[in-house]
């Protein structure tokens, strides 16, 4: 089967190839799921495999297939599979693959203290651009048929839970912590989807991005009802006079020197979620008294977070279940950048480095799905 890859360390390497079709019992005990693969999404990651800055081959082979973004339908299960994933199913895959510490053995190996992580289509797994996958129940997420449209936004939404759910998590330490006001440093896919996130918790939200308003993206934060405020217009200082003192902010840019400013803007008893992965070696000075003394006067707290368990998953599905119905087609419109066809990989990656109006560029990988009609009918 068509499968879309690279060749580890070798820079702008990507190509299609072709990979034997998997079968059910690669897994063991009756736990295997065969999935169609439907869409895959892409995201900075796959632009950096390509680059050659990170990624590795699984173990045996000289290519990785790239791409960690699935959506897709079950076709066949094994005997010990659970009743809620059946043939027919839609489904989403999660990216982290078990490893060896104890974090490992409980299945949370989102929090892996290994210096080596399995990750489908990022580090010596084989991703999803292909036709066929399969894996155990336990990395499979069913999603509703309600979901279908939207189901691949689930993993990137999964990364923006999982950054949320800690945050909430480590503020019980405050035995009532009523956050009111949050703010998103960046307006990316997943900058949006934890702004959604946050206006699903009940929170008043302020979105801050390089760009000026209007863009898509901008009027995505207004329809939730959030402020967005450009960087080039005000400062992240001006934008918690106007709209703080913000109880938890979530990084999400790439650019590490505004994680320094965001720990100064943060709020007493505040928590700053960093999720943003920066492979440079970018220096900066920082106001290291102020922002030190900010978080020991104010009790604050800085707190790291990568990939998704299975539980940010499932919050995750809640989560985009209860955006359709507050605010439907809003997901939707985060869609905005189709390729029809694996073959069509350069295309795909053209979107990804070039279209900066693209919010999401996936892969229609199903032949089924046509693309829309041109011309006069
Ligand atoms: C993926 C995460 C992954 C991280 C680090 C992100 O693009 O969405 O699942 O853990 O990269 O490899
Ligand atoms: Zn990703």
């Amino acid at each position: 089967m068509k499968a879309v890859a690279v060749y580890p360390g070798k820079p702008n390497s990507m190509h299609l190839t072709d990979i034997p079709m998997p079968s059910l019992d690669e897994v063991t005990d009756g736990h295997g799921v065969l999935v169609k693969v439907l869409r895959v999404g892409v995201d900075g990651t796959d632009k950096e495999i390509n680059d050659a800055e990170y990624g590795q081959a699984p173990v045996g082979s000289d290519v990785l297939v790239v791409g960690h973004e699935s959506f897709g339908q079950v076709i066949a299960v094994g005997s010990n599979v659970p009743s809620t994933i059946r043939p027919g199913s839609y489904v989403v895959a999660s990216v982290r693959r078990r490893g060896h510490s104890a974090y490992d053995d409980i299945g949370l190996q989102d929090v892996t203290t290994d210096d080596e992580y399995y990750e489908r289509g990022i580090n010596l797994c084989h991703g999803y651009p292909t036709e066929y996958y399969v894996d155990h129940d336990r990395y499979i997420v069913p999603l509703p048929d309600s979901l279908k449209d939207v189901g691949v936004l689930l993993e990137p939404t999964s990364v923006s839970q999982k950054g949320l759910n800690q945050g909430y998590e480590v503020q019980r330490r405050l035995k009532i912590w009523e956050p009111r006001r949050g703010a998103v440093l960046g307006a990316g896919t997943i900058g949006l989807l934890a702004a959604m996130a946050m206006r699903l918790r009940g929170l008043e939200v302020t979105c801050f991005s390089r760009r000026k308003a209007p863009y898509l993206n901008s009027d995505l934060i207004e329809e939730l009802g959030g402020h967005y405020v450009s960087s080039s217009e005000r400062s992240l200082a001006d934008a918690s006079a106007a709209y703080g003192p913000f109880d938890i902010i979530l990084d999400a840019t790439g650019f590490s020197p505004l994680v320094f400013e965001a720990a100064e803007a943060l709020g007493k008893n505040g928590v700053l979620v960093l999720a943003s992965v920066t492979g440079g070696d970018r220096k900066v000075e920082v106001n290291a008294d102020k922002i030190n003394q900010g978080f020991v006067l104010g009790n604050k707290l800085m707190l790291g977070t990568v990939n998704a368990s299975r539980a940010d998953f499932l919050s995750g599905v809640t989560d985009l279940i209860k955006a359709e119905a507050l605010f439907p087609g809003w997901l939707k419109k985060l869609l905005t950048t189709p390729v029809y066809g694996l073959e069509h990989y350069e295309e795909m990656l053209r979107q990804l480095t070039e279209n900066r109006e693209a919010i999401k560029v996936y892969v229609e990988v199903d032949n089924n799905s046509l693309p829309p009609r041109r011309g006069v009918g």
